[in-house]
């Protein structure tokens, strides 16, 4: 069940891999590169706020705060769907990356899609996924009451 990806699979995924870095490379609001931006969020009552430009030019960004163990990945779609889910593996915890089209988790591989939905094992739950309210300029990710 706790496979590490063989050359193989590997190989395949190299040209998605490549993508990530390319976009990567081009993301203006950088301040990490290992797969996407990191922002610091405003902390509300029931949730954080963070600039809605940031997203809409990168197409994602972690959001994150000391409090936080993990962190959450906001994506803006081309048809311009918002999504926010908690960036933690619900195969063991660790923290998938966004790689082209998809949240890869660098551990045994499991694949997301932005809205959380698994795509790929071993994990076999969805990630978390919380509410995305554009007010403004500023978009609101809900955490309270969990999942959207
Ligand atoms: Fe195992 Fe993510 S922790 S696939």
């Amino acid at each position: 069940m706790n496979e590490p990806i063989h050359r193989r699979e590997f190989v395949r995924r190299l040209p998605v891999l490549t993508a990530g870095l390319a976009a990567c490379a081009s993301t203006p609001v950088l301040t990490a590169c290992a797969g996407a931006a990191y922002l610091t969020p405003v902390s509300g009552l029931d949730g954080f706020s963070i600039p809605a430009e940031a997203v809409r030019e990168s197409g994602g960004v972690f959001i994150q705060n000391p409090d936080m163990r993990r962190p959450i990945y906001v994506h803006h779609s081309e048809s311009g769907e918002w999504t926010a889910v908690l960036a933690s593996c619900t195969h063991a915890g660790c923290q998938p990356e966004p790689l082209g089209n998809r949240l890869v988790c660098p551990c045994h591989g499991s694949e997301f899609s932005f809205a959380g939905e698994v795509l790929q094992g071993p994990a076999e739950r969805a990630l978390t996924r919380y509410r995305v309210v554009e007010e403004g300029r500023r978009l609101m990710i809900r955490i309270d009451g969990g999942a959207a």
